[in-house]
């Protein structure tokens, strides 16, 4: 896809791969400005007469809620297919007959699908800009943003930092998409944990270490608990696998509360969520704990921001 190159205008958002370090500055500083105005009261209408379809093929709660929710906070409309066994899909309909019909009536579709490229298929039949909302094991750009803007407004830097990223790597988007993000700035090691049957894929690997991030990989969360600026948790990805496969890796990573108190002080814990076990409850009042609030909040910024520099110059 096209890199963005500081004109986000009329581009489909596929993958962090299109964003340079001035494309994220653009972005933050505009997600920055919507938190701070709508958390003084601020009524935007930035979107005014513009209009979102969230295409869910795949279930949601956070995602589709804070697109939706961004859209109307800009004061556009919004037409949400919140899963498709309601539409013409089911009888059959090919992926890019349903782009087809909805950028007929809208004038950006959020995209969440069950296979990795059918983002990038969408985008290429649309002559709307399409934003991959996660596309099956590819990648989950929108969230990879909003995890690094909570990095970063958290911990005022995107360099020099150690981040462990852990769970199901193979199959898990988000992990995918913040890696490669988190490898664009300097100085930075990842340390991959995963179970056996998951590691993160060579693709990606390969385009973190090119990037110029140190990647390293550990056993377990403890050999690295103690020394990272950042633990990002993710879940195992049960509807990509045999349930077998599952009842093997489920369970394999669990941060509890005692783990996270012998957590830096100023270090963060993080989960896009759904979390499905890998975080205890007593976790969730620990200070460093980002996924309740801050990284929930921070994605509806994150997508009004999105959303307005694809729709106006
Ligand atoms: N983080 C995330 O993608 O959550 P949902 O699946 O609920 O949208």
């Amino acid at each position: 896809m096209k890199k963005i190159n500081g004109d986000f205008f009329n581009k489909s958002i596929v993958s962090v791969d299109q964003f340079s370090k001035a494309d994220i500055e653009i972005l933050f500083e505009l997600a920055a400005e919507y938190k701070k105005g709508i958390s003084n009261g601020m009524v935007f209408n930035d979107l005014n007469g513009k209009i979102l379809t969230a295409l869910f093929y795949e279930p949601s709660s956070r995602t589709i809620g804070s697109f939706l929710g961004a859209m109307q906070r800009l004061g556009g409309g919004i037409i949400p297919i919140h899963g498709i066994l309601n539409t013409s899909v089911v009888k059959g309909e090919i992926l890019t007959d349903t782009i087809n019909i909805f950028q007929s009536y809208s004038d950006v579709i959020a995209i969440r699908h069950p296979e990795a490229g059918a983002a990038e298929i969408a985008a290429k039949a649309a002559y709307i800009p399409v934003i991959n909302a996660g596309d099956g094991t590819g990648e989950h750009p929108t969230q990879g943003l909003l995890d690094l803007f909570t990095i970063l407004e958290k911990l005022q830097r995107t360099n020099n930092l150690k981040v462990a990223i852990v769970g199901d790597l193979k199959y898990g988007r988000t992990a995918h998409s913040l890696s490669k993000l988190i490898s664009i700035y300097p100085k930075n090691t990842l340390y991959f944990i995963s179970p056996p049957q998951s590691p993160m894929p060579d693709e990606v690997v390969k385009i973190v270490k090119k990037n110029g991030a140190v990647v390293k990989t550990a056993k377990s969360i403890e050999e690295v608990l103690k020394t990272i600026d950042v633990l990002y948790m993710t879940r195992v990805q049960k509807e990509r696998m045999e349930e077998e496969v599952y009842e093997k890796m489920k369970n394999s990573f669990i941060l509890t509360g005692k783990m996270a108190r012998a957590m830096k002080k100023d270090s963060l814990i993080m989960h896009p969520l759904p979390r499905v076990g890998e975080i205890t409850m007593d976790v969730d009042s620990n200070p460093r704990a980002m996924y309740l609030k801050h990284q929930m909040r921070n994605g509806m910024f994150i997508r009004m921001a999105l959303l307005r520099l694809v729709l106006k110059k």
